[in-house]
């Protein structure tokens, strides 16, 4: 892979910040777009920045057209049997929250997560389960924190209506067995719902041969646009879930009194939307699969052992999750004993523009079971490149020495 040439797509990594070049290593929270979606957006914006569905004007269509097209691209990348299955969103959070809001469970049905999951994986369900009288039951990981299918069979029974797992996590890379997840679950009758907000842009998802039963989606972790996303849902449940937002857009007709919704995906999809950035993702898709997924998963291999090799062994210094990189995907999180983990990323960015995540990063509560305080997270993409992965070792060994 000619990372040189893959770099040249990104404009923003030829931004200067003081004179110097910048090191973004919070891909986990942004990834960073490609001049071919940069360009999609502002072609809409510049020469046909109508709306979908509705005008029959030459921009209408055309928007339209666009939008259907990108709806397709996205069904094929994720192996959904029909366009239909996919509900354009603003982010993953807004997909898990319409799946909480839109399921029918009963009092005493019991929900399963993990327990690592995001707060947008978790604080749904929270008040789901307060809401509807739900149990909700978390499936604790192993000792190194990769998920325990046998403590998750233990948990399982009859009662257990949905299954609502991050596949790679945020916190520490871990991708989760899914599949075997989704078998089990199913084999109890109960539904499974994926995070799939940390692997579409990591791994190849085939949603059909998972046999999963939603997954939701962050565009702007995939290098699309800010504020774009998608949920996968079967067609059947999608038919029979209700909408939680309703109105323009969603309904075939209405009456004073009534109306009649629209199929899956139209009835979920209120109001205007973001074309421009629907269009975007589409671009950001195409330009994942050009690059394919082989390479980008050994790029970040290859950057994530020689972090981790650089820094296991520094004094105080503890990573999250497995010590093998290659169970951590492209994320290194890690904490050192006496040191501030905001102080070590505010050091790291203003010493040589190094961009890390520092905080808890959603995941308050495994934050809160561990009682760790808080970690600094470095999340790689297949652009970075090992001189960038140099540069920060070499930093971050002088903040500790210094400390
Ligand atoms: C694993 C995981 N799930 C869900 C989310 C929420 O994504 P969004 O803010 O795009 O809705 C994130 C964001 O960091 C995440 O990492």
């Amino acid at each position: 892979m000619k990372i040189e040439k893959i770099r040249k797509d990104f404009p923003i990594l030829n931004a200067r910040e003081g004179g110097e070049p910048i090191i973004y290593f919070d891909n986990a929270c942004q990834s960073l777009r490609p001049q071919s979606v940069i360009e999609a957006m502002d072609d809409y914006y510049r020469k046909y920045s109508a709306c979908e569905g509705r005008s029959i004007h030459k921009f209408g269509e055309k928007v339209t057209r666009k939008c259907e097209e990108s709806r397709k691209i996205i069904a094929k990348f994720i192996g959904a049997k029909k366009e239909e299955e996919i509900i354009f969103t603003r982010n993953t959070t807004e997909g898990i929250n319409l799946v909480a809001k839109s399921l029918k469970l009963q009092k005493g049905d019991v929900i399963i997560l993990s327990d690592k999951e995001h707060n947008s994986n978790l604080i749904p369900w929270q008040i789901k389960s307060k809401e509807e009288n739900i149990s909700l039951v978390i499936s604790p990981s192993r000792e190194d924190n990769t998920f325990d299918l046998e403590k998750f069979k233990l948990l399982m029974n009859e009662k257990v209506k949905l299954v609502s797992v991050v596949h790679t996590s945020n916190l520490d890379g871990v991708s989760n067995p899914i599949k075997e997840i989704i078998e089990i679950a199913h084999n109890y009758g109960a539904k499974v719902l994926v995070d799939g907000a940390q692997s579409a842009s990591h791994q190849k998802i085939n949603v059909a041969k998972l046999d999963v039963d939603f997954m939701a989606f962050s565009g702007h972790k995939m290098l699309g646009p800010s504020g774009t996303g998608f949920l996968y849902g079967k067609y059947d449940l999608l038919k029979k879930l209700n909408p939680f937002i309703v109105g323009g857009d969603t309904v075939e007709y209405s009456t004073y009194d009534k109306h009649q919704l629209l199929l899956p995906p139209k009835k979920f999809e209120a109001g205007l939307q973001d074309y421009a950035g629907i269009i975007g993702l589409a671009e950001a898709v195409k330009y994942l699969q050009k690059i394919g997924f082989k390479k980008i998963a050994k790029q970040e291999a290859v950057l994530n052992k020689f972090i981790t090799k650089e820094i296991i062994n520094l004094p105080g210094l503890k990573i999250i999750g497995p010590q093998d990189y290659n169970k951590r995907g492209g994320i290194v999180s890690f904490f050192v004993e006496e040191l501030d983990t905001h102080q070590i990323a505010v050091m790291l960015d203003s010493t040589n523009n190094i961009m890390v995540r520092s905080g808890q990063f959603c995941v308050h509560s495994w934050f809160a079971n561990r009682q760790i305080k808080n970690a600094v997270r470095v999340s790689l993409a297949f652009y970075n490149t090992l001189e960038e992965a140099q540069i920060f070792v070499e930093n971050l060994k002088k903040i500790i020495k210094l400390n």
